[in-house]
């Protein structure tokens, strides 16, 4: 079954909590928290704060989505503040390895994020080691930016060497995806898929999950 996680990044941050037990009351499935520092990415976003407000207010998996240079000074602020998956930029680490490792022996999920133009051969010796690998199907930095189809050959070839090694990773998929895109994406092999701006500017975001969650299982092209 899809998993959908919506990004808090389109939500109204005056009044975060209702925003999320709207998306928690629609069938969402895991809350993805975009953090940006302004250097990795030209936005900032949130920190530690915002996933201690939420940490125990939502049923909702708090999968946090770091787009932070040297992630792994931060590792432990999350992981106090409740975060239960950890995901690094694989752009950002020259250590991946030993960040992957700090934040599964701190009790996290440990996830790798790929920029578009990142191939899929950054994580070759490192996939039996994660539990998620996150394909960003736009440039970081922005809610609301156009799906970059050139990557659904990467999730494509991520889910065949999944198959083909056995391996337990999550394919996640996030930036851009919407009614017109997660068919494809699903197809492709995604597994979560994040939704931010498509979800929460929809009427009837119920109608939106259902939909993601109805495209699986379907012949997928591998
Ligand atoms: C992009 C973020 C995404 C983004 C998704 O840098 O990582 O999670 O908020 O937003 P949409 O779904 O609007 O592309
Ligand atoms: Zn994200």
């Amino acid at each position: 079954m899809i998993k959908v996680a919506p990004s808090i990044l389109s939500a109204d941050f005056a009044c975060l909590l209702q925003e999320v037990q709207k998306m928690e009351s629609a069938g969402a499935d895991w809350l993805h928290i975009d953090v940006m520092d302004g250097h990795f990415v030209p936005n900032i976003t949130v920190g530690p704060l915002i996933v201690k407000a939420l940490q125990g207010r939502t049923r909702l998996f708090l999968d946090v989505h770091l787009m932070i240079k040297q992630p792994e000074i931060f590792l432990d602020a999350f992981y106090s503040a409740g975060a239960e998956s950890l995901t690094v930029h694989a752009e950002t680490c020259t250590h991946l390895h030993r960040v992957i490792y700090s934040i599964k022996d701190m009790g996290m999920q440990a996830g790798v994020a790929l920029n578009p133009a990142t191939p899929l051969s950054a994580l070759e010796y490192l996939l039996p080691d994660l539990d998620l690998v996150l394909i960003m199907s736009v440039n970081p930095g922005f809610p609301g930016q156009n799906f970059i189809p050139a990557v659904i050959p990467k999730i494509r070839a991520l889910a065949e060497e999944k198959v083909k090694r056995n391996l337990p990773f999550l394919i996640q998929v996030d930036g851009g995806i919407n009614e017109d895109t997660s068919g494809e994406v699903i197809a492709a092999g995604a597994e979560v898929l994040v939704a931010g701006s498509a979800l929460f500017r929809h009427a009837n975001p119920v109608a939106l999950i259902d939909t993601f969650k109805k495209n699986f299982p379907r012949e997928r092209n591998v």
